[in-house]
């Protein structure tokens, strides 16, 4: 069987998941490692059976024998890294958030565009690869909701204990991951709900607003945390359809996470995360009952999918040579609703996509 041979970028906590798909992985061998910190390759490496652990990227990017690159490093830096990868021939599976700004993706397009062979892909898909998501997929495409009108995603956290040990600062710090839990989690319910809908919908204004976390709950984040931990957005589409979208995490809000997407036949009410007890809600409109709900879909999922759905779809794209479930033109979408987003929110206005 066909075997990618791939180098994993950055071996903190989603590069280890990386590499601990991979080795599950039958179309993908693991060639080595690299990270700023060499003791955290060579133990990365180690443990998930990679033969080589390179001083840095670059020289990772030389050896003929990756073919494919998986950066698994914060946002700052990873464009620079992702220019480099291509440049030298390999394929690039890019940790979301795909860029700091829109610029930044574009620049990867155009760098894309010199090599038209090569597989480019975002990990914003991660969410795409259950049962669930593929009979959501296939019931939204079949037309049966008539035409859609809102795209509902609300995924809120309340604040829990204090934690033990000081969160990881890039999180939420606009210098190194471009803006805070919108690019952590938003890129996620963006990808989600526009994958879901084939990705047809043309997003073109926004009307958003974000909040920092609440200063007597600051003990939840890094010091050198200046970016926002909730955030709504209002986003209408050409079409007339609408995308509503909340995000947060250590708020003092009930625990949710539904999403939902009406057209004006039936409406389909599900969860975007995995776990156990999920379940999706058709509700049908007829003139004389009105609404009525069924269940056509209940399960468990499991979470591991996540890393290896993602990892699977880009070897199978590079084997395959087609394109990944989540492209580069896809991932700069997501990044213009994003930049569209902290614009509106500073000027307290509409802001334009694009
Ligand atoms: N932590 C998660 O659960 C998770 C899940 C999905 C996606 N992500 C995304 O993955 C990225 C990384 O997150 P993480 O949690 O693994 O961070 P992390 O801090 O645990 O690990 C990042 C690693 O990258 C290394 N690194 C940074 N720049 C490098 C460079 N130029 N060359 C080599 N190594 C470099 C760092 O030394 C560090 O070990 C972020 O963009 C994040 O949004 C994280």
């Amino acid at each position: 069987m066909r075997q990618v041979g791939i180098g994993v970028v950055g071996t903190g906590v989603i590069g280890r998941k990386h590499l601990q798909s991979a080795a599950a992985l039958l179309s993908i061998r693991t060639v080595g490692t690299t990270d700023l910190r060499e003791d955290q390759a060579r133990d990365a490496a180690a443990l998930y059976g990679a033969d080589k652990v390179y001083a840095t990227a670059d020289e990772m990017f030389a050896d003929p024998e990756v073919e494919a690159v998986v950066l698994a490093v914060p946002a700052a830096g990873k464009t620079e890294l992702a220019l480099k990868a291509i440049a030298a021939g390999k394929h690039a599976l890019i940790e979301k958030p795909a860029g700091m700004n829109a610029r930044e993706v574009q620049q990867l397009i155009d760098a894309q565009k010199a090599h038209p062979s090569l597989i480019v892909g975002c990990c914003s898909s991660r969410f795409r690869y259950y049962e669930s998501g593929e009979l959501l997929r296939r019931r939204i495409a079949s037309g049966e909701l008539g035409e859609l009108r809102m795209l509902r995603t609300r995924g809120v956290w309340p604040a829990g204990k204090a934690p033990e040990t000081a969160p990881p600062f890039w999180r939420l710090n606009k210098s190194v991951n471009g803006g805070g839990i919108m690019m952590n989690w938003g890129s996620y319910d963006l990808d989600y709900m526009l994958g879901l809908t084939g990705w047809r919908l043309k997003p073109v204004r926004v009307l958003a607003q974000t909040w920092q976390v609440a200063p007597h709950l600051n003990a939840r984040v890094a010091p050198e945390t200046d970016a926002e931990t909730h955030v709504t957005a209002f986003i209408s589409c050409e079409g007339g359809e609408t995308i509503v979208l909340e995000r947060g995490e250590f708020t003092s809000a009930s625990r949710d996470e539904t999403s939902e997407i009406i057209g004006t036949h039936g409406s389909l009410l599900f969860r975007m995360m995995p776990g156990e007890g999920k379940k999706i809600v058709y509700n049908e409109t007829n003139p004389l009952d009105g609404v009525r709900s069924s269940v056509i879909w209940s399960g468990d999922e499991d979470f591991e999918v996540l890393h290896t759905g993602v990892l699977w779809d880009f070897a199978d794209a590079v084997i395959n040579n087609r394109p990944p479930a989540t492209t580069l033109e896809q991932a700069l979408l997501i990044q213009q609703i994003t930049d569209a987003i902290y614009l509106s929110a500073a000027n307290r206005r509409c802001a334009d996509i694009g």
